[in-house]
């Protein structure tokens, strides 16, 4: 009888994605930032989050970030008072040491001065809950209830120092419906953000990477 033979093959080792290092600024409850570390999780997604950063001591997805492993960095703009610039000088020292390319901003709540734009240009993100140009600025679903659009909806783009006005990235709608209250629409905005963010982040991740 032929003896049989045990061969053993080396592996073809699992192809390495490259990642792109993000950091995430967060200002609250961080359901965009969740949605970016599910997606972030995923071996073959082309980023990886090296930093979430707050403004806000107590903001609750800074939780959210720490469960999952990451690294988190507050820097509380209150002792800053009105030198808004000094802030992000260390907001901006920050983001330098992390080693990021690129910031994605995920329900950060203040204005950036110029300062901070022109120091990520072409390397910051936001998400804005409304379909842009329409509705910059807040309250955005009472706006468009108020304007009686029949679609709304999400805007990922770049932030330039326009408030909600750089180049748009990608968007998704939803409809409105007749007895929608604000409360309501962004519910079903925000199940779009959390699927349009990781995607046009992605995107963008593998034309940098
Ligand atoms: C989202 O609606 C986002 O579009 C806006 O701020 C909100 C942040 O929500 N920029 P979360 O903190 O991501 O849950």
């Amino acid at each position: 009888m032929k003896k049989s033979h045990t061969r053993t093959r080396a592996k073809a080792p699992a192809k390495k994605t490259e990642k792109v290092p993000i950091a995430i600024l967060i200002s609250g409850r961080g359901s965009n930032m969740r949605a970016l570390i599910e997606a972030c999780a995923r071996p073959d997604y082309p980023a990886e989050i090296v930093l979430v950063l707050s403004n806000r001591p107590d903001a609750p997805g800074l939780e959210v970030a720490e469960a999952a492993g990451l690294k988190t960095l507050v820097i509380d703009h209150k002792p800053f008072g009105k030198d808004r610039e000094a802030h992000e000088r260390e907001i901006d020292a920050a983001l330098q040491a992390s080693g990021a390319m690129l910031v994605v901003l995920a329900g950060y709540m203040r204005v950036l001065t110029p300062w901070l734009v022109k120091a990520w240009e072409d390397r910051m993100l936001n998400i804005h809950p409304s379909l842009l140009p329409a509705f910059p600025g807040l309250h955005t679903h009472e706006a468009a209830i108020k304007a009686g659009v029949k679609e709304h909806g999400c805007t990922v783009h770049l932030v330039t120092s326009g408030v909600d006005e750089g180049p748009i990235l990608g968007q998704a709608s939803v409809p409105v419906l007749e007895n929608d209250t604000p409360e309501t629409l962004a519910a079903r905005v925000l199940e779009q953000e959390h699927l349009l963010y990781p995607d046009v982040l992605e995107m963008i991740c593998r034309t940098v990477g």
